[in-house]
C-alpha cells in the first residue's frame, strides 16, 4: 500500500528531517487560536502578508511569491518557465549532492537533469557548472548552504554562474542560510535572471503548515506567478507568518542553540571517531559506514536521523538535525551507545 507523504518514523525525536527541533514561537499559536470563523470560511487574502514580508526581506512587493512552502515554489519555477514557455529540449543543471525537489520539478516538467558532481570533501564545482552551461540551459539549482553537506557557495561564485547564464534562471534556494552564511538577496537588484528561495519551515518552525517565498525581479518572478495557483496558502498560515515575522527575538535565540549543537556533534564525533563536515545548516552530515543498520540501531534508541547512504555521492553517511542543545545531547547519548554497541563498520 503507498501512503501519501514521507513515512511517519513513529515515537521518539524527530532528527530526520531538518525540522525546529523547539517547535516555533509561542506567538504564532497565540495567533492560531485568535483565528475567526470568517478567516477560515473565506478564502484568504495575500496583500498584508506579502506587504509583511516584503519589508521583512527589503523587497518590493512586488517581487515576492509566497508560495506553500519553497517545496511548490521550485516546482512552480520549472513550470512557469519551462512548461508553460513550452520549452521541448530544456537543460537544468543540478551540482550534486541536491534536494530531490530539484531533479523531481525538473523531471515533472520534461527537463533534462544535467548533474554535477561536488568537488572533493563536497566542495562546490563552480568551474564545471560553468562548463555545463549551453543554449538549453533553461535552470541552474544552487542550494547554499547544501542540504545535506551544510557547505556553502560564496557570493562570488553566485554571481559568476548567474553572469554566465543570462538566459537560464538561477534558483539560489537558502532554506537554511538563517543559520549561517550570507544572504544573496543584496546581490538580487543587479540580476534579473535570479530567484531566490527562503522557507519559514525550518529557522521559524513552521514547518506543518507550509510556508515559503520566492524572490526576484519581476521579469523572473511573473512566469512564476502565472503559473501558481491563486489560493496556494491557507489564512490559518498567513495568521501564523504575521506573527512569526513580529517575534523578532525568536529567530537569533534558536539561530543561537543550532550553532551551539553543531560544535557539540563535532565533538562527540572526534570523539567517537567519526567523520564529519562542519555546517552552515541546522543538520551535519556524518560519515558512519553501514548507514542503514546504524540508523535503525539510533530509532530504537527513540532518535530518528535521515540514512543519506544511498545517494553514491555520500555514501555510508547519516544526516542529523541540530536544533535544541537538550535534543542534540540525547542525540550523541544515543550515538555513543549505538557506537559503543558496534553498530558500525569502518567508514
Ligand atoms: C534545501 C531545501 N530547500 C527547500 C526545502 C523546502 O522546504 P519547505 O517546502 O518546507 O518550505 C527544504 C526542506 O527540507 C530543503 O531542504
Amino acid at each position: 500500500m503507498v501512503i501519501q507523504g514521507y513515512p511517519n518514523p513513529g515515537e521518539g525525536l524527530r532528527l530526520h528531517l531538518n525540522e525546529n527541533t523547539g517547535g516555533c514561537s509561542a506567538r504564532v499559536l497565540e495567533a492560531i487560536r485568535r483565528v475567526r470563523p470568517s478567516d477560515v470560511s473565506t478564502y484568504p487574502s495575500y496583500g498584508d502578508a506579502v506587504i509583511a514580508t516584503a519589508r521583512h526581506f527589503g523587497v518590493d512587493p512586488d517581487w515576492v511569491l509566497l508560495t506553500n512552502g519553497l517545496d511548490e515554489g521550485i516546482l512552480m519555477a520549472a513550470v512557469g518557465h519551462i512548461a508553460r514557455a513550452r520549452i521541448h529540449d530544456a537543460e537544468n543543471i543540478i551540482p550534486l549532492p541536491a534536494f530531490d525537489p530539484y531533479p523531481n520539478s525538473t523531471a515533472a516538467v520534461g527537463a533534462t537533469a544535467i548533474r554535477i558532481p561536488p568537488g572533493p570533501e563536497f566542495a562546490f564545482p563552480t568551474d564545471a557548472v560553468i562548463a555545463a552551461i549551453t543554449p538549453r540551459t533553461r535552470m541552474i539549482f544552487l542550494n547554499t548552504p547544501n542540504n545535506p553537506t551544510g557547505q556553502l557557495i560564496a557570493i562570488a561564485d553566485l554571481k559568476r554562474i548567474s553572469e554566465a547564464a543570462p538566459k537560464a534562471v538561477i534558483l539560489i534556494d537558502e532554506a537554511y542560510i538563517e543559520f549561517g552564511g550570507t544572504s544573496f538577496l543584496p546581490e538580487l537588484p543587479r540580476f534579473r535572471n535570479v530567484l531566490v528561495g527562503r522557507t519559514f519551515s525550518k529557522a521559524y518552525g513552521l514547518a506543518g503548515l507550509r510556508v515559503g517565498i520566492v524572490i526576484g525581479h519581476p521579469d523572473v518572478l511573473d512566469p512564476v506567478r502565472a503559473v501558481t495557483l491563486p489560493f496556494n496558502i491557507n489564512g490559518v498560515a498567513l495568521a501564523a507568518l504575521d506573527a512569526a515575522l513580529d517575534d523578532t527575538e525568536f529567530l537569533p535565540r534558536y539561530a543561537a542553540a543550532v550553532r551551539e549543537s553543531r560544535e557539540r556533534l563535532y565533538e562527540a564525533c572526534r570523539r567517537l571517531g567519526l567523520r564529519y563536515w562542519p555546517s552552515a545548516a541546522n543538520y551535519v552530515l556524518v560519515r558512519v559506514g553501514e548507514a542503514a543498520p546504524f540508523v535503525a540501531a539510533l530509532a530504537a534508541r527513540k532518535i530518528h536521523v535521515r540514512d543519506r547512504s544511498k545517494d553514491p555521492v555520500t555514501p555510508g553517511c547519516i544526516r542529523i538535525t541540530a536544533g535544541i542543545v537538550e535534543h542534540t545531547e540525547a542525540a550523541i547519548e544515543a550515538l555513543e551507545s549505538v557506537v559503543a554497541a558496534g553498530t558500525r563498520s569502518a567508514p
